[in-house]
């Protein structure tokens, strides 16, 4: 059942028109589908079909009995080109893994990709087979959506020809917000959010974040829209983010609907980022899509490093970046260092739903970044062009991808492509030297061993650094060194030894092991004109403080403290950045530092460090604090802009010190007093921090008819609970009224408040967070295999503990392992997580 990248072969007979028509039945929906099929080499046809009743089949009008073995209908002695008609019925409102066609509300909607088309009707449900698509729909329901342009009442026909995982299909009691576009090219596009009767006060923000997607990707890409109608409708059960379905695009509703009263200033991010992404896809996905599930990042790592693009235009680029990069190192890098760890390219699967991976995604981005670095922003716009020329209406590979850039920029790109197969993070050790005016360098690369990967080559990596002397005055602007080598040298020709700025903007995803002076730090800390290596010294400096603090018990020194505040003090200081410059090292991160330093974590031992850092930073700013928030504030109603969101974020930081010196009296203040809910979200985890969870009955009483509002209150409970009490607090929140399992918003907010949320109390010494989380993911797997097994990542780092709780893990394992009837997702993962 393990599928191989090196098996892949073209089908021998393909469909290249698809015409569908739906009688919609919560318990009883029949599909009729006309298959136009083609012969395109010798072989018989394999259709997919899962959970089907199988009403009729016939080929050219005939009726005939097919061979039907599992999930396959095999036809044989096929025409050259026929008319294959089948009908089925299925269930949507039993369909609880929300993939394929199930309800939400009482409304019916579709999630195809990767292989749920399979679990609507027989067909070649595979992305190398691109058809046309009429559709009708016949349902008692006022709004009846489907791909590409209207034809009439429940009646659709997209011209465009797609893999079935592009398939949807949306019927419900919807209500539009609806605008327009003209493209570039002259095309008038209407634009609608649909969303449920009640909601269609929060949908603007979506509304704007398209038209600005479709007007910032024909300016930057001279990519325009290609159909004369794009939906967008937001569904409460979602197992993902979004999916770019073809002129309709299905979103989790927490990715489309905002006000101010209901969303945070991180939600608004999101919603802007998803929306990008999902129109972006309409290129990088659609119109070029992927030959078979393997080249996944083709479309994913290319459109989600358009998003960051994008999102670094509309928000600035600094925090944008930061954030990015802070976002790979938590989850990927993470991903990348235990037992999950696979290429951007992964060369073989079990279940695909398992690899839509930070890998796949965020490194995917990165690859596409180095990419551009590599052949420069024109050489990147000239590769990209012969791409979209050359491959349009194709479903293709990396080597296609490449190939464009190999030709348009005369490079060679056979190292670079390494990293699309080889799995791990890179990595580079700097040692440095001054003598006698010269100032050296010494490079070296090293390619972690990964499942199934060993003795892996070296890596092309782009080193974007630069020097500042020892005043912070900038004397090497930046310059890129393209490393191929196992180890390089470089030297330089100075009067005095120099302050190294290494990785400027992140510019290759490695870690990076380079023992540089706390003073260098400081320098770079102060003065880098290089946002990302700025805050990385910072970084640095905090990493090294809370890391001993674990490990041999450590103080926290005044002049680590000292500069920290003079950062948070610094009002020159753009808020945002100040925010994250403040924010210490996550407890994972630490933990997974320990580790890879040699150190078995602690999680309660990091608990109680970083907790004492912050308490030692609000030590030394508590006179400053009053103020400096009060510096934060942004009169006038709320507005979503990264300007404004800046101020909170830092305004929210300030009072998580402060709640630590004065037992959350201003927090209580400040919800009492917050009109948005950024604010509010602020100062009610702050409140719970300082052990108050009055507050959240309060808050519960204001919410209680908001499902959005509510997943906040539920995750927040739990990731602000005390170590000791998290597993409680949660499992007694799975006993909530409102507690809904089936819910994946609801599930994830419960589940990863605690296995994501709240270190300490998930890996608490008795083992009751895992026996919890494995109970859970035994009850929902039965449901909804794909939720299932992304939230069994939780117990990917399990190698990195004590052997006692390394025992207690490996129980869970083994007991999932040994459940009967495990669906092939979970099985997957807790098989790769065992071996
Ligand atoms: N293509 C979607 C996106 O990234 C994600 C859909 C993933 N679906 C799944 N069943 N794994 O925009
Ligand atoms: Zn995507």
């Amino acid at each position: 059942q393990t599928i191989y990248l090196r098996d892949y072969a073209p089908v021998p007979v393909t469909v290249t028109h698809v015409d569908l028509s739906f009688r919609l039945d919560p318990k009883a929906t029949r599909v009729q589908a006309r298959l136009t099929c083609a012969r395109q080499g010798p072989g018989d046809m394999v259709l997919d079909g899962e959970g089907l009743k199988t009403i009729s089949v016939a080929i050219d009008g005939t009726a005939i009995t097919p061979r039907i073995d599992g999930d396959r209908m095999i036809l044989t002695d096929l025409p050259d080109a026929f008319l294959l008609e089948t009908e089925v019925e299925i269930a949507p409102q039993d369909n609880t893994a929300l993939s394929g066609l199930y309800m939400s509300n009482g409304m019916y909607c579709t999630q195809c990709e990767a292989e749920g088309f399979r679990r609507i009707t027989w067909m070649l449900d595979r992305p190398d087979v691109m058809a046309t698509y009429d559709v009708e729909i016949e349902a008692d329901l006022p709004v009846l959506l489907s791909n590409g342009d209207e034809k009439g009442a429940g009646r659709w026909h997209d011209p465009w020809p797609k893999p079935t995982y592009l398939f949807a299909l949306v019927a419900g009691n919807l209500v539009a917000t609806s605008d327009s576009f003209t493209t570039s090219e002259g095309r008038d596009v209407a634009l609608n959010v649909w969303v449920r009767p009640g909601d269609e006060g929060r949908t603007s923000y979506a509304l704007d974040a398209l038209k600005r997607s479709m007007l910032w990707d024909e300016k930057v890409y001279g990519r325009a829209y290609d159909l004369s109608v794009f939906n967008i409708v937001a569904v409460d059960d979602f197992n993902m983010g979004a999916m770019e379905n073809k002129g309709l695009n299905v979103f989790n509703s927490r990715y489309v609907l905002a006000s101010p009263e209901t969303a945070t200033d991180a939600d608004y991010a999101n919603i802007e980022r998803i929306v990008a992404h999902e129109y972006f896809h309409n290129w990088t996905g659609n119109r070029i899509t992927c030959r078979d599930w393997f080249q996944l990042c083709l479309k994913e790592g290319l459109t989600v490093f358009r998003d960051q693009q994008f999102s670094q235009d509309a928000r600035g680029f600094a925090t944008q970046r930061i954030g990015d990069i802070m976002t790979l190192r938590a989850r990927q890098f993470r991903e990348d260092a235990g037992p999950l760890a696979h290429p951007v390219r992964p060369e073989s699967f079990v279940e695909i739903n398992n690899f839509y991976t930070a890998t796949i995604y965020e490194k995917g981005a990165e690859v596409i970044g180095m990419l551009r670095t590599l052949v420069g922003a024109e050489g990147y716009d000239a590769g990209v062009a012969l791409y979209f020329e050359r491959h349009d209406g194709q479903a293709c590979t990396i080597e296609d991808w490449l190939a464009c850039f190999a030709e348009a920029t005369g490079r060679d790109l056979s190292q670079f492509m390494l990293w699309y197969r080889q799995a791990g993070t890179p990595r580079l050790t700097v040692t440095e030297d001054f003598n006698n005016g010269v100032y050296t360098l010494d490079l070296k690369q090293t390619v972690p061993d990964t499942p199934g990967q060993t003795n892996k080559s070296p890596m092309t990596l782009p080193l974007a650094y630069g020097l500042l002397d020892a005043t912070g005055t900038e004397i090497r602007p930046t310059d890129v060194f393209e490393m191929t080598d196992r180890a390089a040298r470089l030297s330089f020709n100075l009067p005095e030894k120099p302050v190294l700025s290494m990785l400027r903007g992140f510019s290759a995803p490695v870690v990076l092991e380079f023992a540089q002076s706390d003073a260098d730090r400081l320098i770079l800390l102060a003065h880098d004109t290089d946002p990302f290596t700025r805050w990385e010294a910072g970084r640095a400096l905090a990493k090294d403080r809370l890391m001993r603090a674990v490990a041999e018990g450590a103080g926290f020194d005044a002049g680590w403290i000292d500069a920290v505040a003079t950062l948070a003090t610094d009002a020159d200081a753009d808020p945002a950045f100040r925010a994250l410059a403040l924010a210490l090292p996550s407890e994972d991160d630490l933990a997974a530092s320990l580790h890879g330093s040699g150190v078995v974590p602690d999680p309660d031992a990091i608990y109680i460090a970083r907790r004492a850092a912050s308490h030692a930073i609000a030590t030394r700013l508590a006179s400053d604090l009053p103020g400096l928030r009060a510096a934060c504030a942004t009169p006038g109603a709320y507005d979503p802009r990264a300007e404004d969101a800046g101020k909170r974020s830092l305004s929210a930081t300030l009072l998580r010190l402060q709640t630590l010196l004065d037992g959350g009296a201003a927090a209580r203040a400040a919800y009492d007093a917050a009109d948005n809910m950024t604010d509010r979200m602020a100062a009610f985890t702050c409140v719970l921090d300082a052990g108050d969870t009055e507050v959240a009955a309060r808050f519960e009483a204001d919410w209680q008819h908001d499902r959005l509002v509510m997943d906040k209150w539920f995750m927040a409970q739990v990731a602000h609970a005390a170590p000791n009490d998290a597993v409680d607090v949660a499992s007694k929140l799975t006993a909530h009224r409102d507690f809904d399992p089936g819910n994946p918003n609801r599930f994830r907010a419960v589940i990863g408040g605690l296995t994501a949320g709240n270190p300490a109390g998930f890996h608490r010494a008795d083992g009751a967070g895992y026996a919890f989380l494995a109970d859970w993911l035994l009850r929902l797997d039965k449901a909804n295999p794909q939720t299932t097994a992304r939230m069994s990542t939780a117990f990917d780092s399990w190698r990195r503990f004590d052997a006692d709780r390394q025992d207690l893990i490996r129980t869970q394992l083994d007991r999932m392992a040994g459940t009967e009837g495990l669906s092939r997702d979970l099985g997957e993962m807790v098989a790769r997580m065992l071996a």
